[in-house]
């Protein structure tokens, strides 16, 4: 009997014991995490755990970790992760400091320097351009004054939202935002192959990369959060990153104007070059279909397509298409205050400047185009058989994307 009892008491104070080990273990587990990274990340911003002598259970603590860091290091590049690497000297400020406090989830491109002061410096003028040109009543568009809130849901299409990193994309077409998209929908794991998340951003089919179905924009907010909808909007805008791409205004036109119209294209030239052909080609039976013109050497001239933007009819009917319409049109760049401005001009410095910014450059990288890209050199040779008068009422018209992004006046173009 009294055997028995002992032994039971035994049996509770050593399972207790066991518990208190078990807890003891985890903690040192818990604790493991703040120190991985450690080395990965250097400097002062990394949370030190406290001194081991505060906390007497965890004095195993450093060797075991150190295990541990010597274990991840071996996957890192050779010499950037070695907990013996020297610090690099602190020369930068805290802004810089909180772009480089990520975790790692691959380890095959992990910056440990700051971006260059220059490229900071562009995003800065860039954004403070913006500023100044929203505040400056002297600049003055449609649509301009209004708050938010009185912006119509479907002008709310061009925003791209990814949850999973607190990501806004506006996407401007003719302005890389193929890549763009493409890189949204890695980021947030919206297509599956096999049930696994497409990593690679170019083995996405092109026909899904513009398929509104693979993103989750504002203008859906309503369907899917109600009245509640514009309200979180305005909490996402606040806390993530908002990015947007531009490029020189006119170069988006002649870029626009070669990929839907020197190209064949069937949906545009039934909606919009036939319109053209009949009003200002002398064309009253256009070809019925963009196989038929082809066949006999007709699509609208480059003056042809400037003259349907100029046309007041042409909004009267509907509102520009997306690949011509202005930026301040898609984006609202007044009410909406984008964290990163990114100019295709720049576009590799600036793509790789961003998804470090964003901390995603571990996750994806942004395709290098081998595209033939529209030249703006190419201006002249394109306006030259546009009327000079036409050239500066599409200047009035695009005038607010040139001032609102730093695109110069083209004079060259405008005063002859
Ligand atoms: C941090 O860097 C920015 C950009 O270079 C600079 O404007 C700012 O003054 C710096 N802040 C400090 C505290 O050094
Ligand atoms: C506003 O823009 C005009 C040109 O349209 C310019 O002359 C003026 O200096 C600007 N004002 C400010 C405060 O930047
Ligand atoms: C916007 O507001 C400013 C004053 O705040 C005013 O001068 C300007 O005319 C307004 N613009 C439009 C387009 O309503
Ligand atoms: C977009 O994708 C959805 C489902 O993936 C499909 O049902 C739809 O037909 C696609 N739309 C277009 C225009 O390809
Ligand atoms: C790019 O296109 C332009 C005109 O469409 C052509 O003149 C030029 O040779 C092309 N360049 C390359 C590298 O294909």
């Amino acid at each position: 009997m009294g055997t028995s009892r002992m032994f039971r008491v035994f049996v509770v104070l050593g399972s207790a014991f066991m518990i208190l080990l078990i807890i003891i273990y985890w903690d040192d587990v818990g604790a493991s995490h703040l120190y991985l990274h450690t080395p990965v990340s250097p400097g002062p911003k990394i949370p030190h755990p406290p001194p081991p002598h505060q906390q007497p259970q965890t004095s195993r603590t450093p060797s075991f970790l150190s295990d541990i860091d010597a274990f991840v290091n071996q996957f890192l590049e050779p010499g950037t992760g070695e907990p013996t690497d020297p610090v690099p000297a602190d020369t930068s400020n805290q802004s810089e400091k909180a772009e480089e406090r990520y975790i790692p989830r691959r380890e095959w491109k992990i910056h440990l320097t700051p971006v260059a002061a220059e490229l900071r410096e562009r995003q800065d003028q860039r954004r403070r351009l913006l500023q100044e040109m929203c505040a400056n009543d002297s600049v003055v568009f449609p649509g301009k004054n209004r708050s938010f809130d009185d912006i119509p849901n479907k002008e709310l299409d061009h925003l791209i939202v990814d949850d999973r990193h607190g990501i806004i994309y506006c996407y401007v077409p003719k302005v890389a935002c193929s890549n763009w998209k493409r890189i949204m929908i890695v980021l947030s794991e919206s297509l599956l192959r096999d049930g696994v998340p497409q990593r690679d951003p170019l083995a996405i089919p092109r026909d899904l990369v513009h398929n509104n179905s693979m993103h989750f924009t504002f203008n859906k907010f309503w369907k899917r959060y109600g009245k509640f909808a514009k309200h979180l909007m305005k909490v996402k805008l606040k806390k993530y990153t908002k990015f947007i791409f531009v490029r020189d205004p006119f170069v988006r036109l002649i870029s626009a104007y070669r990929n839907k119209f020197e190209l064949r294209n069937e949906d545009f030239y039934r909606r919009f070059a036939q319109v053209m052909l009949r009003r200002y080609a002398n064309q009253p039976t256009p070809p019925a279909s963009v196989d038929e013109a082809f066949g006999v050497g007709i699509h609208p001239s480059f003056s042809n397509f400037i003259q349907y933007l100029l046309d007041p009819q042409t909004e009267k009917e509907m509102p520009f298409n997306e690949h011509w319409r202005q930026v301040y049109r898609l984006c609202h760049p007044c009410q909406i205050q984008y964290d990163f401005v990114g100019h295709l001009e720049t576009a590799e410095e600036d793509a790789e400047q961003l998804l470090r910014q964003l901390r995603v450059d571990n996750v994806v990288e942004f395709p290098t185009s081998h595209r033939n890209l529209t030249a703006s050199s190419w201006e002249a040779d394109w306006f030259s058989t546009v009327p000079v008068e036409a050239r500066r009422e599409l200047y009035k018209l695009y005038e607010p994307d040139f001032r609102l992004f730093g695109y110069d006046r083209p004079d060259s173009i405008l005063n002859e």
